[in-house]
């Protein structure tokens, strides 16, 4: 994948409008998450166990347990268009030290890249019918007999699959609503530079992006001209050149964004950016005062657009993400950390981020969401472990 990195960066380019260098990372950090993966996979799954009766009380050593890990059979792996190369790898690399067969669902957009990647696999060598690439997400596959685990990283069609699925392990991310908690005591200018970058890289397609800003009345209006003043030095345009704002993944998901922004508009909130779109390009857009009637205090824009809402107090603000479904991950801005322990404690999500945004790598992190937001746990330990099956052998003795 290193060798081929160029092509399917440019796929990602074109298939996704994902910038330049962005996609060229995606790339290289997958290489990277396929070498960490066989090399944990080596140690956590080649070790297994043995147990002996008498450890147990009233039991003589009569007899010995082998434990060991075995394959579940064949992995459905089904990665979405804003990572169609990582989010595959992250399922394909621990399924197949493991021991497993697989079937790619490629995201429709995003199959050119996620078809390199396949091609890299085959010329790395991989036994010919071990991966394959699926069509359709439908019932066919993720009913079918033989598959025997569903890794699914996308939207809520993912709670669609997980009750239909049976009795196979499930592994779903469903999105997130991050919220980024500011409090009075926060570095201000740190908190701004990563509402920006945690707000917009990709366009704000991410599920770990930062989705609403809850900030402390007091320190409200510094934010917010920070947050701002970076907002206007972003780049729009075509991806091929590098910038930072690209278009949204389609028109419909364009027409939703402006759903959400035309709710907050009509419902008061104040625009520090002026709303501007053509065609599915949408320009960044910054929404201060936004209030809880507002559908964009609880959906995920998935596109360049950062609501804030002020409020009286920091517990206002955990009461309000522990309010929402969706609770992948969250961020808390202040310089006293026994505060921000406390804080990320009662946030009742996946992962809380101490001074910095929301985000998944390094790739070998936990990556889990609670509620909507998902089932099972990610990063490459979680995922390997997930994906065999304990097995095991008791010799009795005389
Ligand atoms: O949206 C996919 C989610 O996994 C985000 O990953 O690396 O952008 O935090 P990342």
């Amino acid at each position: 994948m290193r060798q081929h990195a160029q092509p399917i960066a440019d796929s990602l380019v074109r298939e996704v409008a994902k910038p330049a260098k962005q996609s060229l990372d995606e790339v290289v950090r997958s290489a990277d998450l396929i070498d960490y993966t066989a090399e944990e996979g080596a140690r956590a799954l080649g070790a297994g166990e043995l147990l002996t009766s008498d450890s147990f009380p009233g039991q003589t050593r009569n007899k010995l347990c082998l434990v060991s890990k075995v394959p579940l059979g064949v992995v459905l792996a089904i990665p979405p268009f804003n990572y169609p190369v990582n989010l595959a790898a992250s399922k394909l690399a621990p399924a197949l030290m493991a021991g497993n067969a697989v079937v790619l669902k490629p995201p429709s957009q995003g199959v050119v890249a996620g078809a390199h990647m396949m091609q890299c696999f085959a010329k790395a060598g991989l036994p010919k019918g071990l991966v394959n690439m699926g069509s359709e997400i439908g019932d066919y596959l993720t009913l079918h007999p033989l598959v025997s685990c569903i890794s699914f990283t996308g939207g809520d069609t993912g709670i669609a699959i997980a009750r239909r699925a049976g009795m196979v392990p499930l592994q779903m991310e469903l999105g997130g609503k991050d919220v980024c908690i500011v409090c009075s005591d926060a570095d201000l200018d740190l908190a701004a530079k990563s509402i920006l970058k945690g707000g917009f890289s990709f366009s704000g397609q991410r599920c770990t992006a930062v989705k609403l800003v809850l900030v402390v009345k007091e320190v409200a209006d510094a934010l917010a001209a920070k947050v701002a003043a970076g907002v206007a030095k972003l780049t729009v345009g075509d991806p091929k050149d590098d910038v930072d704002i690209t278009p949204v993944i389609s028109d419909s998901s364009a027409d939703f964004i402006e759903g959400l922004v035309e709710d907050a508009r009509a419902k008061g909130a104040k625009f520090l950016t002026p709303y501007r779109r053509e065609g599915n390009l949408i320009w960044p857009t910054l929404l201060d005062h936004v209030t809880p009637e507002m559908r964009i205090a609880w959906e995920e824009p998935f596109g360049p657009v950062v609501p804030i809402m002020r409020v009286d107090s920091v517990d206002q603000a955990v009461a309000h993400c522990n309010a929402n479904n969706l609770a992948l991950q969250g961020c808390v801005f202040t310089r006293d950390v026994n505060r921000a322990i406390a804080i990320s404690d009662a946030m009742e999500t996946g992962t809380v981020q101490i001074n910095a945004a929301p985000a998944r790598g390094p790739d070998h992190f936990p990556f889990q969401g609670f509620r909507d937001s998902g089932i099972g746990s990610q990063g490459i330990r979680n995922s390997l472990a997930m994906m065999v099956k304990i097995k095991s052998t008791v010799i009795n003795l005389d």
